[in-house]
């Protein structure tokens, strides 16, 4: 009879053999995809990763593929996943395990970690998903899970909430068969049953050992975080034509968005006509948009460029060859409205 995580690692894994989606990565369980899909779902819904995940592993086919691309390349075929460090941190970590691995993805946990970008769920993840190593994970959703299964009373996203939840889960993958069911079934189950509103619990595997569902406090826990609202800001955008339909755009240096194409908009307009002073036209849209905690009303208007003090970190880009070209999403919404109206 095993004992009660060996009961409960047993039932999750039973449930993932039968249950899970069918994902790419999931056909072989190469290290590298393994890696890149657990990189994009950190900070992406599962739909959007969905859109992105083959182009971008197609293109950069193995770790060797995506070590020797251009950090440029690495971040267009980002474009539109959002938080580009990831996209930056992948691409560093590849140099890393060409230079210190010989191009071969460590299996172990802590080698794993010494890699630039990977951290104690990464190498949890590449380790249990990829080489089945009994490597415990836990990101929001297993958080979830395991304080539901084990009544841990603590908030979403808190420091006490993951320190009671790592032991739990090393519990969990020290007790199971298979450490590639095990914790794939953790998360896929708090993503599809063990939702954060609303618990599906009538066909959760793991009912009759749920200490929430014990205590009816499944709906309860984790419970919730003191809120930050995000701020909402109006930023202007504009949009300046050469005629010939091509937009001037700026390369950012330094800081988050490093080397990605930005239109001009309210703050380096602003900057005392420093950088750019423009006329604005009409308004010809507008959008909302939210990053991290600012939501963002972004208004568009065309405009006419009056003066420009270093047209070294402008250039006129067009529409069409944006695709190919690192940028945050903003652009891409704003340009696709400003084509529309032309
Ligand atoms: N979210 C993050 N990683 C995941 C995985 N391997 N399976 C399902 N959902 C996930």
């Amino acid at each position: 009879m095993p004992d009660q995580p060996g009961r409960i690692a047993e039932s999750i894994e039973f449930w993932f053999d039968r249950y899970q989606r069918p994902l790419p990565w999931r056909l072989s369980y190469d290290p590298y995809l393994v890696w890149v899909s657990e990189v994009m779902l950190q900070q992406t819904r599962m739909e959007v990763v969905l859109r992105y995940f083959s182009p971008f592993v197609t293109r950069f086919p193995d770790v060797r593929a995506l070590a020797a691309a251009s950090e440029e390349d690495v971040l267009a075929a980002w474009s539109g996943l959002g938080y580009y460090r990831r996209a930056r941190m992948l691409h560093a970590g590849g140099r890393d395990i060409v230079e210190r691995f010989g191009g071969v993805i460590p299996a172990d946990p802590l080698s794993l970690q010494t890699i630039a970008g990977i951290g104690r769920y990464t190498a949890g993840a590449i380790a249990s998903i990829a080489y089945r190593q009994r490597a415990p994970i836990v990101d929001g959703n297993v958080a979830r899970v395991v304080s539901r299964i084990f009544a841990i009373e603590a908030a979403v996203g808190s420091h006490k909430l993951m320190a009671a939840a790592w032991p739990e889960a090393e519990r969990l993958v020290n007790s199971c068969s298979d450490p590639r069911a095990l914790n794939q079934g953790l998360m896929e189950i708090g993503a599809l049953v063990c939702t954060p509103q609303k618990p599906d619990c009538d066909s959760c595997p793991v009912r009759v050992e749920c200490r929430a569902v014990a205590t009816g406090r499944a709906n309860a826990l984790p419970l919730p975080k003191e809120r930050r609202v995000a701020t909402r800001m109006v930023v202007p955008l504009y949009l300046i034509d050469d005629g010939r339909g091509r937009f001037l755009m700026r390369r950012e240096r330094g800081g988050l968005m490093t080397s990605m194409l930005h239109l001009p908009h309210g703050s380096t307009a602003l900057l005392g006509g420093r950088l750019l002073s423009v006329v604005e036209r009409e308004l010809i849209g507008s959008f909302r948009h939210t990053i991290t905690t600012r939501n963002v009303e972004f208004r568009l208007h065309r405009a006419d460029l009056r003066e420009i003090a270093d047209s070294g970190e402008y250039e006129w880009i067009d529409p069409e060859s944006l695709a190919q070209l690192p940028h945050p999403s903003y652009v891409a919404k704003a340009v696709a409205i400003a084509v529309r109206r032309a």
